[in-house]
């Protein structure tokens, strides 16, 4: 089936999601958005979530995607069981992918997360881990200063450290987590630097490459996987300034994944798009 899958964050962090589908899926199209210019959703309410997320969802279902990748841990705490209740496609979030990675990670059932104040205040991946496994030890953060900053495109150097160490100095504290969750899709961007505060001990875990692996089986169990050979264009749009959108999507996907995207302005709730 030819249509494409359509992914959502709240900016640039479903990237990362985005970047794993492309390799783990390379037939398949990818129509995603990114709300940058009403990022960051981790501080909002529970409502707004959902009413953006929902404005999100709408835009892609206009261009008739076959299925949906909520790429964002604070829309899919707050809107993956509504989405999944009233969309008659398949939609997928990122947390019970998280989770499922995360356990098969760890080896001693002490795993830390880390997320946004939104994704932390659910208590998602608590309940995910738990849904599980009953014997898990869950020490859940939010960071808050971490999605403005990798927004601003400011993932290495001084800056990041400092706010990096600050951010998980409650975090640093326990001994026994030998796994970490990056229970938000922008953090990613920040990995190395995290691993290194965090210490080789800890197993950084991102839900990208689970999420994926996943959306993978899901097309195969719907009969919905693109077996044309045409190699995708993908179509990437944001709500906020295309330029610094354009710089981070450069980081992540280096040639030949670039050459594949087209990135352009959509204006959410109008129901038109402007190209860049
Ligand atoms: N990438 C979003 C997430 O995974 C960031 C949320 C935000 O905008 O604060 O939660």
């Amino acid at each position: 089936m030819e249509q494409a899958i359509g992914v959502i964050d709240s900016g640039v962090g479903g990237l990362t999601v985005a970047y794993e589908l492309m390799r783990q899926l390379p037939k398949e199209k990818l129509i995603y958005l990114g709300d940058t210019a009403r990022c960051p959703y981790g501080p909002r309410s529970e409502e707004e979530v959902k009413q953006f997320t929902w404005e999100l969802v709408d835009f892609l279902l206009e261009k008739n995607i076959k299925m949906l990748v909520v790429a964002c841990n604070t829309a899919t705490a707050f809107t993956l069981q509504e989405l999944q209740g009233k969309l008659d496609i398949p939609v997928i979030g990122v947390i019970q992918p998280g989770a499922r990675a995360a356990i098969k990670f760890t080896r001693n059932n002490n795993i830390g997360v880390i997320g946004t104040e939104g994704t932390i205040r659910s208590e998602a991946y608590t309940k995910a881990l738990e849904s599980i496994h009953s014997n898990i030890k869950v020490n859940a953060l939010a960071c808050p200063l971490f999605v403005p900053m990798v927004e601003q495109g400011i993932l290495t150097g001084t800056k990041a450290q400092e706010v990096v160490e600050s951010s998980l100095l409650p975090l640093r504290d326990d001994k026994d987590m030998d796994t970490l969750i990056l229970g938000c899709t922008h953090y990613p961007l920040l990995k190395p630097t995290i691993q290194d505060v965090m210490g080789e001990q800890v197993t950084v875990i991102s839900s990208s490459e689970e999420t994926a692996r996943e959306t993978s089986t899901i097309l195969d169990v719907h009969k919905i996987i693109n077996t044309s050979e045409v190699i995708p264009v993908h179509q990437f749009y944001t709500t906020g300034e295309l330029e610094i959108f354009v710089e981070i999507s450069k980081s992540i996907f280096q040639d030949p994944y670039l050459q594949m995207v087209t990135i352009k302005q959509a204006q959410i709730g109008l129901g038109q798009t402007q190209n860049s």
